[in-house]
């Protein structure tokens, strides 16, 4: 195994993930499955707050694009239709085309038919255009937008969260007239690269490669990777493509263009963005270690709207009822009934408990003292520096909403 600074790095990351639960490796118990992760307690939070971002950002704070939850197992004639029966093969190391669906049964005996489990989620939105159109009536152009799980049997599941047989898709199908798509395509460029600004990737890592004519999927006329350092190479982190008419037209859909009084198959942008690979792209970026008090700690150096802990809540003594009772009903409770995703830790002495939030990302800590007892103020610890500052109780939760705006 190499052992460059690198390697070391996702080791780290993947260490860190298990022991913090974040991620854990699939049915480890039974000595794993190939391309498959569980997530924590933590991971599901920081998953849920990116895919929160997400939605807000390209569904709720628009208007023009409307959200669907498609059923991730659909009729064959679905993939037969969109190319994936015939074209969604990958070489075997023996040099054999392997289509890399999930083959499945629906139904028993003489009555079951094989289908698959969806490779993207992007179908899900195309075999549903006529039912947004009809319940919406949009006006061109407009989109739709989907997170949800895809499956490939990939040949080789590699380098953990990016490889996976079983993963996430946040996928956009943004339908236009054909002579706009130029536009479009620089616009939603620049959307994309603007949500991977916002939720804190490294910017310096991020990389656009042109996919050149023969490595296009089949139903793509340009297509661009953003791809990622990760710290085993250069990778596809998200793709852009334009679609074309092709997947309305293989479906037989069309739109009624009242502008221009005739019947015609819009054009798709599709911006496609992997949560898996965006989390990993994350904790590439937000890993830290630096040396506080002789010792080296790590860290996780989430923005606070991503983190999966806002704040931990600690009396400095769990053997103090006065600092415990202060802590619970005039911290604690309120700001977990407003945030949610704040933290109880008494455990162990007060530099252990920092070291764990530090590696769980968690920005603020919050301390109660004997201090607080007389004057109604608490210590709030930074993460990244480490400084801390006294802030008065009434003032902590303006304190840490305005922090993740
Ligand atoms: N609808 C278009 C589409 O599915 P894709 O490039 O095959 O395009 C889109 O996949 C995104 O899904 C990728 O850019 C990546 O972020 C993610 N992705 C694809 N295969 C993956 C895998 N095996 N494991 C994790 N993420 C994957």
């Amino acid at each position: 195994m190499k052992t460059n600074g690198n390697d070391k790095l996702m080791e780290k990351i993947v260490s860190l993930c298990k022991r913090r639960g974040f991620v854990f490796p699939g049915s480890e118990i039974y000595g794993g499955l190939a391309g498959t992760y569980d997530w924590g307690h933590f991971g599901v939070a920081l998953k849920n707050n990116l895919k929160q971002s997400w939605w807000k950002k390209f569904v709720d704070a628009r208007q023009d694009i409307y959200g669907i939850d498609a059923a991730i197992i659909m009729n064959p004639k679905v993939w037969e239709a969109s190319g994936h029966v015939a074209g969604f093969l990958d070489p075997t190391p023996d040099g054999k085309q392997f289509n890399v669906m999930f083959k499945t049964q629906v139904g028993a005996g003489e009555e079951a038919v094989v289908s698959y489990l969806r490779p993207e989620t992007a179908q899900g939105m195309f075999v549903n255009f006529k039912n947004t159109v009809d319940a919406f009536h949009p006006k061109l152009p407009f989109g739709m937008a989907q997170i949800g799980k895809a499956f490939r049997n990939e040949i080789a599941p590699r380098d953990f969260l990016f490889r996976q047989r079983e993963f996430e898709q946040m996928e956009i199908e943004y339908f236009i007239r054909s002579e706009d798509w130029e536009k479009y395509f620089e616009y939603w460029k620049g959307e994309m690269l603007s949500w991977m600004e916002d939720i804190g990737l490294d910017m310096g890592k991020v990389h656009e490669l042109e996919v050149p004519d023969a490595e296009r999927a089949h139903y793509s006329k340009r297509t661009i990777d953003f791809e990622f350092d990760f710290p085993f190479g250069r990778k596809e982190l998200f793709g852009l493509a334009y679609r074309t008419d092709f997947d309305l037209n293989t479906h037989k859909l069309e739109y009624i263009d009242e502008e221009k009084g005739e019947k015609i198959a819009p054009h798709v942008i599709e911006p496609s963005m992997g949560v898996d690979r965006a989390i990993l792209s994350l904790l590439i970026s937000v890993y830290a270690e630096d040396e506080k008090s002789g010792e080296v700690r790590s860290y996780l150096k989430f923005k606070p709207n991503i983190a999966p802990v806002i704040a931990c809540v600690s009396p400095l003594l769990k053997n103090k009822p006065e600092l415990v009772e202060y802590a619970n009903t005039k911290i604690f409770a309120p700001l977990k009934s407003e945030f949610g995703r704040v933290m109880w830790d008494d455990n162990g002495n007060i530099g252990k408990r920092y070291r764990r939030q530090d590696e769980i990302g968690t920005p603020f800590c919050i301390v109660i003292d004997f201090d607080t007892l007389s004057d109604d103020t608490v210590t709030v610890r930074d993460r990244d520096t480490a400084d801390q500052e006294r802030i008065k109780v009434a003032d902590i939760k303006k304190y840490i909403s305005g922090k993740i705006q």
